[in-house]
């Protein structure tokens, strides 16, 4: 398998754009020793400068939210129009907390064409928020991944990443188990296949959830995905050093 690609989705984090700069420095320097290439989504108030001030292709750069509509009147929002300009090449869409807010099916689908149309990779999040015994949350996330990628032609299905990331691993104490991952890979990447035929198979899958330097390498090493998206983790960046290290260290 390549390279892992790890999303450093650093949420409303850090408090000033002081604290901001010395994270992409540390998260700079870990993705160079560890060549894993690495996407920080940074507050939106910080991104085009952060973006600017860094050389080189370890790092790049994604939109923690925003909006299928090219302008207007929305306010607080960011159009992934503004986002390409500002040097995001890529978008979270769909992530648990946005979906807790509102964000539907119907958003997501419109903000992923959106998204490819600006020239931007769209990173679609999707999952249930809790999971029973009767396999209904299959139905969920099948229904979420077919309406969010309902616009997009086929050729066009290997520029996009889908994160699993069930709510319920979200900010909690450990991922699910890998092997369960494993098996979601596996679900998701036959729906695709059931919708969009052979390309499907080409769909990046990446997990989400929890995800810190203890428990990456079980989750990469048997969850059947792409790469990572981190949270917590990314936030520290000693943290995010030791988790990009137990990804390529040899065992
Ligand atoms: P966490 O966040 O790593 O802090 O659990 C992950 C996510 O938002 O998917």
């Amino acid at each position: 398998m390549s390279k892992a690609l790890v999303i450093a989705n650093w949420k409303m984090n850090p408090a000033t754009f002081k604290e901001a700069k010395a994270l992409l420095a540390a998260t700079k320097k870990a993705a160079d020793k560890s060549k894993c290439p690495v996407v920080v989504a940074p507050p939106t108030v910080f991104l085009r400068d952060l973006a600017a001030s860094v050389r080189g292709k370890s790092v790049s750069f994604g939109l923690q939210h925003g909006r299928a509509e090219e302008e207007g009147a929305h306010t607080g929002d960011t159009s992934m129009l503004q986002a390409r300009d500002s040097k995001a090449s890529y978008v979270i869409i769909g992530h648990a907390e946005r979906r807790g807010q509102g964000e539907t099916d119907a958003d997501t689908r419109a903000k992923v064409a959106a998204a490819l149309k600006a020239g931007l990779t769209p990173i679609l999040c999707i999952g249930e928020t809790s999971r029973g015994a009767d396999g209904a949350y299959l139905d969920i996330v099948a229904t979420q991944l077919a309406t969010g990628l309902a616009d997009v032609p086929a050729t066009r299905l290997p520029r996009v990443i889908v994160v699993y990331e069930p709510l319920w691993t979200i900010g909690a104490s450990t991922t699910m188990r890998p092997h369960d991952m494993h098996e979601m890979a596996i679900f998701i990447r036959k729906t695709a296949v059931g919708i969009f035929g052979e390309v499907g198979h080409k769909l990046r899958v990446l997990y989400g959830g929890s995800v810190n330097a203890e428990n990456v390498r079980a989750m990469l090493g048997e969850g059947a995905i792409d790469g990572l998206l981190v949270g917590r983790a990314s936030t520290d960046g000693t943290a995010f050093a030791a988790l990009l290290h137990a990804i390529v260290a040899k065992r």
